[in-house]
């Protein structure tokens, strides 16, 4: 029998998930977990002896016998938490490795990491892939979405089996394509991980809006979340909403005995900085990311509750509305990651085409949806989601409701931050004229920074005529 030549690294859920189904996939595997004495301890070898289909699997807690077991040119899975760990583990198995190899980091990094292990390893002749991951460890197990970026020439060489593991769209094709150089893949999967912090605050929105109402109770509310599912949007995290809220225990919903404290793990602070840097709105992804953390300042909240104390007005919640409010606001989320995406193509050089990434997102994905089904054939042509005629229609025809759901918000002074974020986004990306020739005004006033004339068609920069010496 020949040496494996692909080989998994870090063996936690995600790694875990990922090697199962590539060992199902029928690709022989070298698996390799640290040693942590009283912690991690023969880990490799449990697997292998747990799950049938890695009975086959080279189990190692030794990284030069796991390097020497695999043939070359090796493909190596390194599925460990971003940051120190991922740089710890590079840094002793890169020396080890030969050149041709390929490492394919699937952790959730940031990109700008990626770039610069994908310029260093490729100074010592090894090949480097920064690999988005995304569907936990379900969508790992069965079949994940795969943004993959970094060295071109290496993609042929593992696609065969990235492409076979990998979930599939409609079509049948895998949710799994090679994004461009350096941190594409993981750029990409940030910008996901963006979209789904602000579907899921959506969500919890919606869940906070119609639970206000006295009308309503629990039980409306799952039932509510289920019908939405036999409609335009649905999603797997209103799936997933709909079926937690359907837990109990003793009696009482379950969700009543989680403490609302949202913690996050970065990515969500990755995707609202690289959105600023790039110099494209991205506000529903940052109020998303801010209400994580308000969430998360409990015993402060808890303090100025007391100072400002108000009681709940029993306001009179249309689910209608409601629900027109939320198809608006997802739409607005998912324009906003999209051409955020589009502007990083261009800033970065990457050739990515929005339709390909909407058939990553369509299946195996945390934000898989009918919607982002839809994307494939929208984004065929070049117009924005703001452009395409029948996304007009909707918008025209639920501005109404949008508008009714925020005011009631409101009134009961229910914090709607992503909602009233794409709603703030929409009124600015849809108003001819701003006021920003006051904030040109003041940017020259007191820093001389110049504005453009409205009576000039060039981009010259004039001066106002302040007399600024006079403060
Ligand atoms: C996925 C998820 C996954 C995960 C992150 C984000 O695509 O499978 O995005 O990567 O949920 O860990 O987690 P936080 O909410 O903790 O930032």
């Amino acid at each position: 029998m020949h040496n494996p030549n692909w080989g998994v690294i870090g063996l936690g859920v995600m790694g875990t998930s990922l090697s199962r189904n590539l060992a199902q996939k029928g690709v022989p595997l070298a698996l390799y977990n640290r040693r942590v004495e009283g912690v991690e301890e023969n880990v490799a070898e449990k697997h292998c002896l747990t799950f049938p289909e890695l009975k086959s699997a080279l189990p190692f807690e030794d990284l030069n016998r796991f390097v020497d077991s695999l043939q070359a040119p090796r493909k190596i899975i390194l599925m460990l938490p971003a940051g120190t760990a991922t740089n710890s583990i590079l840094k002793h198995l890169t020396p080890l490795l030969t050149k041709g190899d390929v490492v394919i980091e699937g952790g959730n990094s940031h990109f700008e990491d990626t770039e610069k292990r994908a310029k260093e390893l490729a100074d010592v002749g090894i090949h480097f892939l920064g690999m988005g991951v995304s569907g936990g460890e379900e969508g790992a197990l069965t079949g994940p979405s795969l943004m993959v970026g970094g060295s071109e020439s290496a993609y042929p060489l593992v696609s065969k089996e990235l492409e076979t593991i990998a979930a599939k769209n409609l079509k049948g094709e895998p949710c799994c394509a090679f994004l461009g150089a350096g941190g594409a893949g993981h750029f990409v999967k940030i910008v996901h991980n963006g979209i789904e912090y602000a579907e899921m605050q959506l969500l919890a929105e919606v869940f906070e809006l119609a639970g206000s109402d006295a009308r309503h109770d629990f039980i409306d509310l799952q039932k509510m979340f289920g019908e939405w599912l036999n409609t335009s949007s649905q999603s797997y995290l209103l799936e997933i909403t709909h079926a937690l809220l359907n837990y109990t225990e003793k009696g009482n919903p379950f969700i009543n005995f989680i403490k609302d404290e949202a913690s996050n793990k970065g990515t969500g602070a990755w995707a609202t900085a690289a959105g600023a840097n790039l110099g494209t709105n991205n506000s529903m992804m940052a109020s998303a990311l801010y209400a994580r953390f308000n969430s998360s300042s409990k015993n402060e909240r808890e303090k100025i509750s007391k100072i400002f104390p108000r009681a709940r007005k029993d306001e009179k919640i249309s689910l209608e509305a409601l629900k027109k409010a939320y198809d608006l606001s997802r739409l607005i989320n998912h324009h906003q990651g999209f051409e955020m995406i589009r502007e990083a193509a261009l800033v970065y050089g990457w050739k990515i085409n929005l339709s390909t990434i909407a058939s990553l997102w369509s299946e195996g994905c945390i934000i898989k949806s009918d919607l982002m089904h839809s994307l494939i054939d929208i984004f065929k042509s070049n117009q924005t989601l703001l452009e395409y005629d029948p996304f007009i229609q909707k918008i025209n025809a639920g501005l109404e409701s949008w508008e009714l759901t925020l005011e009631s918000s409101l009134k009961q002074h229910i914090p709607t931050s992503s909602m009233s974020s794409a709603w703030h986004y929409f009124l600015a990306i849809s108003q001819k004229q701003s006021s920003a020739n006051l904030i040109q005004a003041q940017r020259d006033y007191f820093g001389a920074h110049g504005f453009k004339r409205t009576d000039s068609s060039d981009d010259t920069l004039h001066h106002g005529p302040w007399n600024t010496d006079k403060n």
